[in-house]
């Protein structure tokens, strides 16, 4: 019968038949998902598998941290970080249009993961045959149910996995649902903030600021999204909120009045929805007090912010992120 203890023995036996002595990789995003499929392959094969974290620059705050110090102190995981922030700045200069920042946010990931992964199979030891990944059993469904295929939706390839695939592929989670995912999480003890963590896209903030991305920009927004989630996460809301993008309106400027003077700045969005599935979703009606918090903090905390609003527009028409 099912329990968590089960799953994870099973998997460990299977992984360590399936791989023998040969090396793996995984991709680690900062999600849950491939922090749990990469703590299991971990206890199985030890330091035959090597991680690989693309920092993008487009994480919120604190979350790249959570990645190096926090997952690796837990699972004593073999880590290769790539900081890649300039190149993903440099990339995404002067380029407003959504589809174009997805566009070039995915490339750079799976060129600078590329480049890493060959530096991983260039070292001494031996071949490196696999890759893990953490596919949920929604994602093998969503995909036609193939077996061990990398019919993935483009969506997730930002999770890095590469055109030509080469590598046998490793899905520990394959059978899972995202709660018994969190639940085998636990079991292997991740950090709380890693297996509860609400969903967040491929390409970060750089498709939470409505305008150009630049290192300034997402600086203000790392603060204002951080001073959101602390809010709600103190208020006790982080279970009935599916999740609550927070969005600069980099291109928008209103006028405000602040201290002493007239300002110009620009307004930030809260975009908290609940949702099963995040094919529909609708608006979470937050307490006014949590509200006004949220807003008070963030204006007088945050520069260049002079207003906030509340998106209050369910899926469908309008999509959870804004861009
Ligand atoms: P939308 O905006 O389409 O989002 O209503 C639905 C869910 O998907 C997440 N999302 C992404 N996740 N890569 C991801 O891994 C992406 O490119 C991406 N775009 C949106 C979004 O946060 C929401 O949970």
């Amino acid at each position: 019968d099912w329990t968590t203890g089960n799953v994870i023995d099973e998997q460990i036996a299977a992984i360590r038949e399936l791989v023998g002595d040969r090396r793996a990789i995984c991709g680690l995003s900062g999600g849950v998902d491939s922090a749990v499929a990469a703590a299991l392959v971990q206890k199985a094969i030890g330091s035959q598998l090597t991680c690989v974290y693309v920092d993008h620059g487009l994480m919120r705050k604190g979350e790249t941290e959570q990645v190096e110090k926090d997952f690796v102190a837990a699972t004593g995981v073999q880590l290769k970080v790539v900081d890649a922030e300039e190149r993903f700045l440099t990339a995404l200069k002067g380029v407003s249009d959504p589809e174009e920042k997805r566009k070039i946010i995915g490339r750079e990931f799976i060129r600078v993961f590329e480049q890493a992964q060959a530096e991983i199979i260039a070292d001494e030891g031996p071949a490196v045959e696999f890759l893990v990944q953490g596919t949920l059993y929604p994602d093998v469904v969503e995909s036609g149910g193939g077996t061990g295929t990398a019919n993935i939706k483009s969506h997730h390839n930002v999770g890095g996995l590469p055109e030509d695939l080469e590598f046998k592929l490793i899905e520990p989670l394959r059978k899972l649902f995202k709660d018994e995912v969190r639940m085998v999480g636990q079991e292997l003890g991740l950090p709380e903030e890693i297996v509860q963590r609400q969903p967040f896209p491929g390409p970060g903030l750089g498709i939470r600021i409505v305008g150009e991305v630049t290192k300034e920009r997402l600086d203000l927004l790392r603060d204002a999204d951080a001073i959101a989630r602390e809010e709600l996460t103190a208020a006790g809301l982080d279970r009935e909120i599916w999740q609550c993008p927070v969005v600069l309106l980099a291109d928008v400027r209103s006028v405000g009045v602040q201290g002493d003077g007239r300002t110009y700045g620009h307004p930030i969005v809260l975009r908290p929805v609940s949702s099963e599935d995040a094919m529909t979703a609708d608006w979470s009606r937050l307490p006014y007090d949590v509200l006004a918090k949220i807003s008070t903090r963030i204006t007088n905390e945050v520069r260049d912010v002079n207003r906030v609003v509340v998106d209050v527009t369910s899926k469908p028409p309008g999509t959870i992120e804004w861009e």
